[in-house]
């Protein structure tokens, strides 16, 4: 059966679409066949795949809009077994459209719907950092939603709204929605994140994944390439860690 992983927070820039590109990677290098969901109008995944946003003819607006099957916007990357549905800024003006239509936020679960049950392993959404109906209609087709969070002081306050937010989510449209965090950008080196990291890991327990993705220079680097970090840099930290979250998922993911 598939699973559906949305990859969301709030807050920019806390490596949302570096996850949904790196854990995607990992999975089909493990020979898992997945799906890349560019649910954002910066189009920062569909970008990092190597494909030029502008240029697309057909996107994942046209699926949110019913005009067409996800399958005829979905494309397969250089990446054997990593197809994507990208994105482009067009989706700015989609999500105000879609905003005034009844069960807008159904749009992408009944697209992803008729792909059947088995056609993908995995299917990652790359959510903006804003809640608006990209992100509700993310939530409502997901089973897993991954926060991403970096060990700052913010973090607390985040993850107490993200949580509020898939009680509500629960009881409106996605009543199987479950949660976890995953620490990114983390440096062993300072003080604040050393700490922020253990009051996570006391107050949280089996929600956060016991993964942590540690900064990574090679993690900025890839993207100008179009390629993810397990082909961009095999051997650094950053694949190897975006590898043992994989694996970590495989073996309990929820
Ligand atoms: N582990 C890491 N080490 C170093 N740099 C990283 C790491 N993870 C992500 N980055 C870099 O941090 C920046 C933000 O990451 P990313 O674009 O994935 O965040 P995001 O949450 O998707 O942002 P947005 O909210 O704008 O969509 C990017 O330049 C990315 O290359
Ligand atoms: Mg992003």
């Amino acid at each position: 059966m598939t699973q559906t992983i949305a990859v969301s927070s709030q807050k920019g820039g806390v490596a949302k679409t570096t996850t949904c590109l790196s854990l995607g990677a990992s999975l089909s290098e493990m020979g898992h066949f997945v799906l890349l969901v560019d649910l954002d109008p910066q189009a920062h995944l569909t970008l990092s795949i190597g494909l030029t946003p502008k240029e697309l003819r057909r996107t994942v607006g046209d699926v949110l809009l019913g005009n067409n099957s996800l399958l005829s916007v979905s494309r397969e990357s250089s990446v054997q077994g990593l197809d994507i549905v990208p994105a482009n800024q067009r989706l700015v003006i989609l999500e105000k459209v879609l905003q005034g239509r009844p069960d807008f936020q159904f749009q992408l679960k009944n697209g992803l719907q008729s792909l059947g049950d088995d056609f993908y392993d995995f299917i990652l959404i790359d959510c903006p950092p804003s809640l608006g109906a990209l992100t509700l209609n993310a939530l409502t087709a997901a089973n897993l939603l991954i926060i991403p969070v970096q060990c700052e002081y913010f973090a607390a306050h985040t993850l107490l709204n993200y949580r509020k937010l898939v009680e509500y989510m629960r009881k409106k449209t996605n009543p199987r929605l479950k949660y976890r965090v995953l620490v990114t950008m983390y440096d062993r080196r300072n003080k604040i994140c050393q700490v922020t990291l253990e009051q996570m890991q006391r107050g949280l327990n089996r929600v956060l994944f016991e993964t942590i993705i540690e900064v990574d220079t090679k993690l900025r680097e890839s993207p100008t390439l179009g390629q993810p970090i397990t082909l961009y840099a095999p051997t650094t930290r950053g694949a190897e860690q975006y590898r043992a979250l994989a694996k970590e998922l495989l073996n309990n993911g929820q």
